[in-house]
């Protein structure tokens, strides 16, 4: 089976294995988590921590973090991969992803993944809309790093997931792609 988030698959991104986030934003009283793969640091000043994140508009998570403008990367470390079903198969719209979990707080008050490599906290200054993702450039605010553990990649937590998971994961991945491509034709470019 092609794995289910290769973007392209046959392309030199089928050889890429990014670590796997867990983005959390918070508005209205509200929390939500999804997972994202798609986040890069974004510059070399060291000072200034910034980082580029590519979000789909259509995500619960992306609606809460367009309006408060923050949010929290939570890097997954590898004893995490039951994590890539509750954040990234499900939408908030349906089930608490939080639900059972011991969540700490960022200092802007954003929900923590408890058992990960660490965290950033974030503050959004651009972004981009390309019609079926978002890519937004924003500022690292507070971060915590915890030592000892290793992060999570896509090749092993894909390898670590039961075969109903996975073909919920790629059933996921076909409807999402079918949906983008309608949006990404009608963006003009
Ligand atoms: C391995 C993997 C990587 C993903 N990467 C991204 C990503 O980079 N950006 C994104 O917007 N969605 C990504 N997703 C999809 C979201 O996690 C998924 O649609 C989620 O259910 C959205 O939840 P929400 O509606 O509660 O925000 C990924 C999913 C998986 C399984």
């Amino acid at each position: 089976m092609n794995n289910p988030t290769e973007a392209y698959p046959g392309s030199i991104f089928s050889l890429t294995d990014h670590e796997i986030f867990v983005v959390t934003a918070r508005s209205d009283g509200r929390d939500s988590g999804q997972i994202a793969t798609w986040i890069v640091p974004a510059t070399l000043v060291p000072d200034r921590p910034r980082v580029a994140v590519v979000i789909s508009q259509q995500n619960f998570t992306h609606s809460l973090l367009a309006v408060s403008g923050r949010f929290v990367l939570n890097l997954l470390s590898d004893e995490q991969h039951e994590l890539l079903p509750r954040f990234g198969l499900r939408s908030t719209r349906e089930q608490n992803k939080f639900d059972g979990m011991e969540i700490s707080r960022s200092p802007e008050g954003i929900a923590v993944v408890p058992g990960t490599c660490g965290w950033a906290e974030c503050r959004v200054v651009s972004s981009l809309d390309l019609g079926d993702r978002i890519i937004y450039a924003a500022d690292i605010t507070a971060q915590e790093i915890y030592p000892g553990r290793r992060p999570l990649r896509k090749r092993e937590a894909f390898a670590l997931q039961p075969p109903d998971i996975l073909e919920k994961l790629e059933e996921k991945h076909r409807i999402d792609g079918a949906r983008d491509s309608a949006f990404i034709r009608n963006f003009g470019y």
